[in-house]
């Protein structure tokens, strides 16, 4: 399909992907720190069902899919999915854009963490937004947590957006660990239902 908008800018960033983007997870776990709160928060609301789009090297995926939830994962890039693969056959992976996906079913959730929002192809936001949208059930939550601050994705036009995809605002944190959202925080979890 010809594309109407720019570059992604996760391809295009020099970003660490694949195996190096694991290592710093694997770091950060070795010294102790907890790299598992966007899965902890996704289980508390008791989401069964659950589409991690944008799931990279599968981290959140695979953590919810071994505590018991349905779980099928989406991304654009070969080298971080590459990985997702490797480590399981069980999961459903699916290489394509969150734009124009469709994995032919609905979840009770979908999930964008690590910044997946900004790193989408600019332009294309609310498209995204009304895909992932068309993916959850009615009473579904889309949970997304990224980066605010200057010449970023503002989280009041993110929410106009979700809104025009018919996803409403139910509740907002400073980080996946349910720190309260206070005006000048540099991150928001967002949760909307359908
Ligand atoms: C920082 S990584 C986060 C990966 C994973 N969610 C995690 O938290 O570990 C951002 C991911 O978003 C994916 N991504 C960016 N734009 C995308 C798009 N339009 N469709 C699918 N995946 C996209 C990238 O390929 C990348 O794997």
């Amino acid at each position: 399909m010809e594309r109407d908008h720019g570059p992604n800018p996760w391809l295009d960033a020099d970003a660490p992907r694949g195996e190096a983007y694991d290592d710093r997870f694997a770091r950060l776990a070795a010294e102790g720190h907890d790299v598992h709160g966007e899965a902890d928060l996704v289980a508390s609301l008791g989401l069964r069902s659950v589409l991690d789009a944008g799931c990279g090297t599968g981290r959140v995926a695979l953590e919810l899919s071994r505590r018991g939830h349905d779980v099928v994962g989406v991304d654009l890039d070969a080298a971080m999915l590459g990985v997702a693969r490797g480590k399981s056959s069980l999961i459903r992976w699916v290489q394509a854009d969150l734009a124009e996906v469709d994995v032919g079913r609905t979840f009770e959730g979908v999930v964008m963490a690590g910044n997946v929002m900004i790193f989408v192809t600019p332009g294309t936001e609310g498209t995204v937004l009304a895909n992932m949208g068309r993916h959850l059930e009615d009473g579904g939550l889309l949970i997304a947590g990224f980066s605010i601050g200057p010449g970023r994705l503002t989280l009041e036009a993110y929410d106009e957006l979700a809104a025009g995809a018919g996803l409403d605002l139910v509740e907002r944190w400073a980080a996946w660990d349910r720190t309260p959202f206070a005006p000048g925080a540099d991150y928001g979890v967002s949760v909307h239902r359908r």
